[in-house]
């Protein structure tokens, strides 16, 4: 049986790419490691790199405060990314990084089974719900797979750059607000 002691432990000694040589931290995740609700980005940015803790940038107070106002309690939700090592530059990550690193995102689901699994923007969304995945149309949608609930919506980065789309962020995130309501009443 898979232990988190045991992920970690792999997480901390992988070298399966080249994200790891110029990485300072890996970011494995922050929250509640039982908790109903995921929150997937892309991959550590600067800051994350430097802290070894996922969405603690710009974009992670961003995303902080929405989930403080909607309201979720830190108990309710874990964060994480498709990649644990920094993509220098914050460029995208390669096919092939995804690929070496999505094994520990798939033991995490196993470790925590969260009721719903939230994809923060395109990258996430391609990854995990479909590779075609186009995120201003379908955003926001209900997305069934194996009996876990999972939705995409806006990365907070990209709402840092585009003011206007936070209103639709806040509706989503009220979606996601009801439907943990539903699915743990
Ligand atoms: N962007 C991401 O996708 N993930 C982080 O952890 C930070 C910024």
């Amino acid at each position: 049986m898979l232990t988190w002691d045991d992920l970690k432990k792999e997480c901390l000694n992988c070298n399966k790419c080249g994200l790891r040589q110029s990485a300072t931290h890996t970011v494995i995740g922050r929250g509640n490691e039982t908790a109903p609700l995921m929150f997937v980005g892309e991959g550590p940015g600067e800051e994350e790199d430097k802290q070894g803790l996922p969405f603690v940038g710009k974009a992670g107070q961003l995303l902080d405060l929405l989930l403080n106002a909607i309201p979720f309690h830190q108990s309710e939700y874990y964060i994480t990314n498709v990649v644990k090592c920094r993509p220098k530059d914050n460029r995208d990550p390669l096919e092939e990084e995804v690929a070496q690193c999505l094994p520990y995102l798939r033991n995490q689901f196993r470790l925590i089974r969260p009721k719903i699994i939230v994809c923060l923007g395109r990258i996430s969304a391609k990854y995990l719900i479909h590779p075609d995945f186009r995120i201003s149309q379908d955003r926001g949608k209900w997305f069934d797979k194996g009996g876990v609930k999972m939705m995409a919506v806006y990365h907070p980065a990209f709402l840092l750059r585009n003011e206007k789309e936070k209103i639709t962020q806040w509706y989503d995130f009220m979606k996601i607000r009801e439907m943990l309501n539903e699915l743990t009443k």
